[in-house]
């Protein structure tokens, strides 16, 4: 009976197997400094929809960068994917990435969220918010980053380290709207602010402010969702007395990050890969990427998921994101002089 059934499975198997042998198989290499199930998933259905399969490297962008620089023109990598445009900046500085450009990548992701030449394409975004605890403190103090460094805030603000490149390119959007004296008056007003010296992550600063630590944190949006969605019933409680400001840039809105992809240099799946990065960013996958993320989507057309859009209206500042890499060496250079460590 076991025979058999080999037999039938070998027998239907067979066709396939002489099929596939016949059609080499395609693929897209990924290089991703992202390790989120969802990412995957986004992949896997795009796989379904073309028969193209993705294969992922994972490692920190660094060292991706740097891979991508040894191997040169024998790399297999197609695409890279990394967080924050900065990042995405040192990339393309590096020589690693080459622009693209379709008529669908260009209607996908709005112009401030993309490089000027197409060498990399915004995917998902996130703000940089200002956080309290809803039970103990009232926003109204705080309209805006500047307000961060109002005199009443003395020792009760908290931040992650300057090192940091969410902190980076924040100072670098503060310099394009405010100019650099005024950057650096901010950057010594929240060294005042500051309830401690800067330590840990971004879940960790909501922490301390439900701690009472300090009674304000700046963060990344998308670590509230995560705070309410953890396996750890007390991060959920956390997430639970977070409330959120938007705080305006200058004229602007709230500044935004995003979450990127870019097209190798000497990617060998060209064509297929270019096909990806469209799907990445079509509507489609958009909304599946906030639902799964808690980060907004880049796409114009899509809504944010519904735990997202429970924080309040994001207005965004409109700040071309190309320029955070840009001025990101005089970013740290103003920590430096102002002593944010
Ligand atoms: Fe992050």
């Amino acid at each position: 009976m076991r025979h058999l059934l080999s037999a039938i499975i070998l027998s239907l198997a067979l066709p396939a197997l002489l099929f596939a042998a016949g059609q080499p198989e395609r693929v897209v290499n990924v290089y991703s400094h992202r390790h989120y199930d969802a990412d995957r998933d986004v992949y896997d259905r795009f796989t379904e929809e073309t028969g193209i399969v993705v294969n992922v490297v994972q490692a920190g962008a660094d060292e991706l960068i740097q891979r991508l620089l040894a191997e040169g023109s024998s790399s297999e990598a197609d695409l890279l994917v990394t967080v924050d445009a900065g990042r995405l900046h040192r990339a393309r500085e590096a020589g690693v990435l080459q622009p693209v450009e379709t008529p669908t990548l260009l209607a996908n992701v709005p112009e401030h969220l993309r490089d000027p030449d197409g060498s990399w394409y915004g995917i998902t975004k996130r703000a940089r918010v200002v956080t309290y605890d809803k039970t103990r403190t009232s926003p109204e103090l705080i309209e805006s980053y500047a307000d961060l460094t109002r005199p009443e805030l003395e020792d009760r603000v908290v931040v992650r380290s300057s090192s940091n490149i969410y902190n980076i390119s924040l100072m670098a959007a503060i310099i394009a709207e405010l100019g650099p004296e005024r950057a650096r008056a901010w950057a010594e007003g929240m060294t005042r602010s500051f309830a401690r010296d800067p330590e840990g992550n971004d879940r960790d600063q909501m922490k301390a402010v439900v701690a009472g630590i300090a009674d304000f944190a700046l963060v990344n949006t998308y670590y509230i969702g995560l705070l309410l969605t953890s396996s750890d019933p007390a991060e959920v409680a956390v997430g639970e007395k977070i409330g959120v400001i938007f705080p305006r840039l200058g004229d602007g809105g709230t500044h935004v990050n995003v979450s990127g992809a870019g097209l190798t240099a000497h990617a060998p799946n060209r064509e297929d890969a270019i096909a990806l990065l469209e799907y990445m960013t079509s509507a489609g996958a958009q909304a599946f990427l906030a639902g799964a993320n808690y980060e907004y989507p880049v796409h114009p057309d899509v809504e944010p998921a519904p735990i997202v859009a429970a924080w309040g209206e994001l207005e965004e500042a409109d700040t071309p994101l190309e320029v955070l890499g840009e001025l990101g060496d005089e970013a740290t250079r103003i920590f430096d002089t102002v002593g944010w460590r």
